[in-house]
């Protein structure tokens, strides 16, 4: 085997009422560099001897599963694990590791990547084909799972709207956050969140910002979760205040996602200020939307 490398986009999911629905691709990645041999050899940037322990490596986890579902031994590999994106803080950073397996193993062993092939691995490791299928094909994507079936589109992004991320300097797992979900939803939740879901898309569609506002308000989940995130509502305040169009939760959280087509970084500013004012820091990043998702290469 050749060297090869991937890069994978971060992502955020639910963007408000799309909740396990919408997923969004950012310019922040991932890289992956993997070459044959014996053994596995991890080498982490930064620095990390949780990610170096091959148990704890997604990527290598899923290597080990594609191979071994060919009816091959796992022997090994060296990896090389460029992290950018900051780890369980809603961002999608497992998603990259699992796309960056998948898309390796499918070149390695040079069978096509279908729709079913991709998401027979990728089910095993995470169930959110919110995360997974931006991570992968880039883009702003909606999606569900249907039986075996998972259906999804991408709808055109404007060109014009950027993401700024607010990143508080706190760690929260997916599973964390959604064992604070309720089982059932009161249909008038239900109906909320679904005229959301749906103006949402059209507002996108047609170029009308003003309505995201409105569009990214949400009774699924941020309602719950944001007990687990101090100043929550405060944070979401700060962005529109200095000029957002809309705002809403990264995934599970804790990052707060914020869309706008100009004052980047004041938006930016105001947020961290007031998660500062909570006793939490944050960093924030301003990113593009990432259209091509994730992208193989061989290296030597
Ligand atoms: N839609 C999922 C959730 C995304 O919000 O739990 C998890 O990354």
């Amino acid at each position: 085997m050749k060297k090869l490398r991937v890069k994978v986009p971060a992502t955020t999911a639910n963007l408000g009422a799309g909740f396990d629905t919408f997923g969004l691709a950012l310019t922040l990645y991932n890289e992956f560099e993997v070459e044959e041999h014996d053994g596995v050899v991890i080498e982490t940037i930064p620095e990390d001897p949780f990610l170096q322990n091959p148990e704890n490596n997604l990527f290598v986890q899923v290597l080990k599963y594609s191979c071994e579902k060919r009816g091959k031994t796992f022997h090994g590999a060296k990896v090389r694990q460029i992290t950018n994106i900051p780890v369980a803080r809603g961002l999608g950073s497992s998603a990259t590791a699992i796309v960056a397996g998948i898309l390796v193993s499918s070149a390695v062993s040079n069978v096509e990547l279908t729709d079913e092939r991709f998401f027979e691995t990728a089910y095993r490791f995470e169930p959110h084909p919110d995360n997974l299928l931006p991570a992968w094909k880039g883009g702003f994507i909606t999606a569900l799972k249907a039986g075996q079936k998972t259906y999804y589109q991408k709808v055109n992004f404007p060109e014009d709207l950027k993401a700024v991320v607010v990143v508080p300097d706190f760690k929260l797992s997916t599973e964390e956050a959604r064992k604070v979900l309720p089982e059932k939803i009161p249909l008038k939740d239900g109906i909320f969140n679904l005229q959301r879901a749906s103006l949402f898309i059209s507002a996108l569609v047609n170029g009308r910002y003003d309505l995201l506002k409105v569009a990214m308000e949400d009774r699924f989940h941020q309602p719950y979760r944001k007990r687990l995130i101090p100043a929550f509502d405060d944070v979401i305040s700060a962005a529109y205040d200095s000029g957002a169009v809309g705002a809403s939760l990264s995934g599970a959280g804790p990052t707060i996602l914020a869309l706008a087509t100009e004052n980047f970084e004041k938006i930016g500013s105001f947020m961290v200020e007031a998660f500062r004012q909570a006793g939490v820091s944050a960093e924030y990043m301003v990113l593009d939307i990432d259209r091509e998702g994730a992208k193989l290469e061989i290296v030597e």
